[in-house]
């Protein structure tokens, strides 16, 4: 590659902020014949096409103007209405429009919240492993992150508040902890009640921002809805982000951040200097297939959906994996994270499986503290029942391959 000319000029955050290692794994894979299990997408076959070009149809005709105009900055008020109202019904009783922005996606949420909090220097703690959007905004603003183990229950209260007690003592201010509770990417695992009532006491005791990160909530496939860190906020402390990506559609970027309406004000005025305005056209169209009943129809659609090929992926995993593998049953979300072996290297496993066609996703870039070498990620949401057992039959060989020093 050519040397770029204006290194010189970009930011200290631009020089020093790292691509998504997972989305370049899931571009490398995306040729046709390869049987891929990286992608977290939905799967298309769920998109609701139809009802969705009758409602834009129908929107054109009765209200084109508005339909097609500028829109505020924080969203349709009818739209924050009924969010509000659905968050009320997740004992968030006080909820209400000016507690709400609508964003594009989750992930411009993280990106604001992010914006409206963090200094340089700022330290957040985040899952080892965690999703790369937390950790991403949080660079993004100069700030760093620092990891604390996810177990099967999800992040350990007690390595985070000996963590943050270290921070402490080395000077660093630790700003807020970044948690995605429920079926987490990339593990699948949930945070177990008893250990979001720590998060939030240890949150109140330190002074520190709980960014919730929550997309995969509404596909729970079974178990009990477990309440949100919103809902145990006596202080205000909670962004809770939230994503149509995983019910709706993801195309059209929609997601929500909730929380204190003076924090949700700031990030009014963040997001007015960056795009101004969430897509108009999306969010008429989602008020519209809320109202027609449509997206409590479409969720229950997806649990079940989603819910059979969690059970396909599973009993290939127990057919097809040797003993010496390890993983988790996830009770929602699109996601089974594999252990392997200490001695094994999971990058070594994706070169010789991406050689036969099938991929996934290696753990490791995950993990910010560059460890989980031995780790991948599954996911079941996109990919059908003949290619998944053939990938999963693939990738079982060669761990066996691996196992037996071939
Ligand atoms: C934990 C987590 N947060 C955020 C996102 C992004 O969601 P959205 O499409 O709403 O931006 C994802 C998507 O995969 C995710 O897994």
């Amino acid at each position: 590659m050519p040397k770029d000319p204006l290194t010189h000029l970009y930011s200290h955050e631009t020089l020093t902020a790292q691509p998504s290692a997972i989305r370049d794994i899931c571009a490398l894979v995306a040729r046709p014949q390869v049987r891929s299990l990286a992608g977290g997408w939905p799967d298309p076959a769920k998109f609701p096409i139809k009802a969705i070009r009758r409602i834009l149809d129908d929107l054109l005709t009765k209200q084109g103007d508005q339909l097609l105009q500028y829109g505020s900055t924080e969203g349709l008020e009818d739209l924050r209405k009924v969010l509000a109202e659905r968050m009320q019904t997740e004992g968030l009783t006080d909820a209400a429009p000016d507690n709400l922005i609508i964003t594009h996606g989750s992930a411009q949420g993280m990106h604001l919240a992010a914006q409206v909090f963090i200094n340089r220097e700022d330290v957040v703690i985040v899952g080892l492993p965690t999703y790369f959007g937390g950790p991403g905004a949080i660079h993004s603003r100069g700030g760093n992150v620092v990891g604390v183990p996810v177990d099967r229950d999800g992040l350990n209260p007690n390595r985070l508040r000996q963590e943050i007690k270290r921070l402490n003592v080395a000077g660093k201010r630790v700003k807020g902890i970044y948690v995605i509770p429920n079926f987490q990417n990339p593990t699948g695992v949930t945070l177990g009640f008893e250990r979001r009532r720590q998060i939030m006491d240890m949150a109140e005791t330190h002074d520190l921002v709980i960014f919730e990160d929550d997309p995969y909530v509404d596909l729970r496939f079974e178990g009990k809805h477990l309440p949100s860190l919103k809902s145990m906020d006596r202080t205000g402390r909670v962004i809770h982000l939230r994503s149509l990506s995983k019910t709706f559609v993801p195309g059209v970027r929609l997601g929500w951040a909730f929380g204190e309406s003076g924090a949700i004000r700031q990030m009014v005025v963040a997001k007015q200097f960056s795009d101004a305005a969430t897509n108009t056209p999306a969010q008429y169209i989602l008020l519209e297939f809320i109202r027609l009943g449509l997206l409590d129809k479409q969720i229950q659609e997806n649990i079940k959906f989603y819910r059979a090929k969690r059970d396909f992926m599973l009993a290939q995993m127990d057919r097809h994996f040797p003993r010496e593998a390890t993983w988790n049953r996830p009770q929602g979300g699109f996601f089974i994270f594999v252990k392997l072996p200490k001695n094994m290297d999971a990058d070594e496993l994706f070169q010789r499986a991406v050689d036969k066609d099938v991929a996934f996703v290696t753990g490791q870039p995950f993990f910010v503290d560059g460890s989980g070498q031995n780790t991948f990620r599954l996911s079941y949401s996109q990919v059908g029942e003949e290619d998944m057992e053939a990938a999963i039959r693939e990738i079982g060989n060669l761990i066996k391959d691996s196992l037996a020093g071939r």
